[in-house]
């Protein structure tokens, strides 16, 4: 099929670059690290491991190979590959609806309402909706993570202006606390470094595929994995630093649980930047020469790698300053930077601006890939300009943005939504804007749109044709298998017919066709809670 433009990755490594700097973000910096310590160490790793070979690579590939097969936006994508109409169509519409009713009868008609237009949706237009939801999902995550990616760049300039320089958690919280409320005068602090961001994010994605995000994939990557490197060699040389490195990588197997299994396939989703089209559509600026099971196995390396350096590059300094460790927001802005302000020699504002550049430039590179399928959707399906689509994607989100920035804490800037909000919810009110977002993206339309690109790439248009593509660029290791490479043959040597071996292919097909659905219907029905492991 003909590519809708010319933007393309210049090759294989121009798309490492970028899909690496999609995937590495928040999710390995505030989440992984977290996490990993809190359910088993090194245990954890492995696990994650397992579920990132199990669940990550097949959709990976899948999402790949679909974007690079249909060349085209995700709408196309969803179109054009297998008929609007099939059983699978009506099946997928029917058990919405019928989610939908469920719901209601459960007492939550938001939830209720939201299933079954998706619902009505698919039957009205079929895998379409999918291709749709790729286009809106990246602009609501695309609002609050430029939030943080506001705060990331005033933590920067506060840093290197010397003045963060807190040394407890009372004095991280005065300081966190007016930004994340938004409170006083930085009410406008905190929009202008959102702003900002998403400024920095439009010009960028502005100078294109190639001149814009592999350009700057190239450079900024690099320098990640160099500060991170700096952290490192910091944390490991401080007095007491091992007591962190046994908090993260220990292995203890009493704290691993069912549980564990799903935060695995929940992290896997977001760090991996899974179940939006954006591995889709950076799929459709790549040429037929790449081979996409090398490119993703290096893309989750690469990932997994930023992972478990950001934890070593953490913990020993958390822990040899004396504090616990935290997740999330409060481990990144404010342990951490209160721990490097108490390392003696007085360079603590030193490593917060290392700190604070690395994670800033790996928000960047995950927003930037944020506009890329809405963006895509727009040029592909109206026609825009590429200029235009850009300038409206990031218009959209820095708009909801600035409410998302006003509330990400509390209602207090908005009283007025926040009563609406709560009337919604039937006075359950979901916490914060932030939470509300960030709970309805990653618990429920993450997995939901996962589980819908395995069944449409697995089933609909079908693994077989799936496989075909894989195959162009691939130099055959998708036909080799493990016991082929363990007794030292390659597929071609001969007698082997590929269709009777356990071949890499075949595992992949089974994998997307079975483990990826069942694995990732597990940890939705766990995360809205219909389940309890
Ligand atoms: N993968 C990014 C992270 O780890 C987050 C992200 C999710 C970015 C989805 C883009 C899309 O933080």
């Amino acid at each position: 099929m003909e590519k809708e433009n010319n933007n393309n990755w210049s090759g294989q490594l121009g798309f490492l670059l970028a899909a690496a700097g999609s995937s590495i973000g928040l999710g390995n910096i505030w989440r992984f690290p977290y996490m990993t310590g809190t359910n088993g160490g090194g245990v954890f790793v492995l696990l994650y491991l397992l579920v990132v070979l199990l669940i990550g690579v097949p959709l990976m590939m899948a999402e790949i190979a679909l974007g690079r097969a249909a060349g085209a936006n995700p709408v196309r994508a969803f179109s054009s590959l297998a008929p609007a109409k099939s059983p699978f169509t009506m099946l997928t519409a029917t058990l919405l609806i019928l989610g939908g009713i469920v719901m209601l009868v459960t007492d939550n008609p938001a939830g209720a309402l939201i299933v079954g237009l998706i619902g009505a949706l698919f039957l009205a237009i079929g895998w379409k909706t999918v291709g749709i939801f790729c286009g809106l999902v990246p602009i609501i995550l695309l609002s609050y993570y430029g939030v943080i990616g506001g705060w990331t760049l005033i933590y920067t300039i506060d840093s290197i202006r010397g003045v963060n320089n807190f040394t407890t958690l009372e004095g991280a919280d005065s300081v966190m606390k007016p930004i994340l409320h938004a409170s006083g005068n930085w009410k406008w602090g905190v929009i202008g470094g959102q702003l900002l961001f998403m400024a920095t994010c439009l010009g960028i994605s502005l100078a294109g595929v190639r001149k814009g995000i592999e350009r700057w994939s190239k450079m900024l990557m690099p320098l990640l994995f160099i500060l991170m490197c700096v952290l490192i060699v910091r944390g490991l040389t401080l007095p007491g630093a091992m007591k962190g490195v046994r908090f993260f990588l220990e292995p203890d197997v009493s704290k691993l649980n069912a549980s564990s299994v799903i935060a695995a396939v929940g992290q896997a989703f977001f760090t991996l930047s899974l179940g939006m089209g954006i591995m889709l559509t950076y799929g459709s600026y790549l040429d037929r020469k790449t081979d996409i099971a090398k490119a993703t196995l290096g893309v989750i390396g690469l990932d997994t790698l930023a992972a478990v350096m950001a934890g070593v590059a953490i913990f020993p300094a958390v822990f040899a300053m004396g504090f616990a460790p935290s997740s999330g927001p409060d481990l990144t802005f404010k342990v951490l930077p209160a721990a490097f302000n108490m390392i003696p020699g007085g360079m603590g504002s030193v490593w917060n601006v290392a700190f604070f550049l690395m994670v800033t430039i790996a928000a960047l590179t995950s927003a930037i890939s944020l506009i890329e399928p809405p963006a895509s959707i727009l040029t592909g399906e109206l026609k825009m300009s590429r200029k235009g689509a850009v300038i409206s994607v990031v218009a959209v989100c820095s708009v909801i943005g600035v409410f998302c920035a006003l509330s990400m804490a509390d209602w207090g800037n908005l009283s007025g939504v926040g009563e609406v909000v709560k009337k919604i919810w039937y006075g359950k009110a979901p916490g914060s804007f932030f939470d509300m977002l960030d709970g309805f993206c990653c618990n429920w339309i993450l997995p939901m749109l996962g589980l819908a690109t395995t069944i449409y790439v697995g089933w609909v248009w079908g693994s077989r044709y799936a496989l075909k593509e894989l195959r162009e660029g691939n130099k055959g290791s998708l036909d080799n298998s493990i016991w082929l490479l363990l007794a030292g043959f390659k597929a071609k040597d001969g007698g082997h017919d590929r269709r009777y071996l356990f071949t890499f292919g075949i595992l992949w097909g089974f994998a997307l066709r079975w483990l990826c659905p069942v694995l990732v219907l597990l940890a939705f029905f766990n995360c809205i809670g219909v389940i309890k492991l």
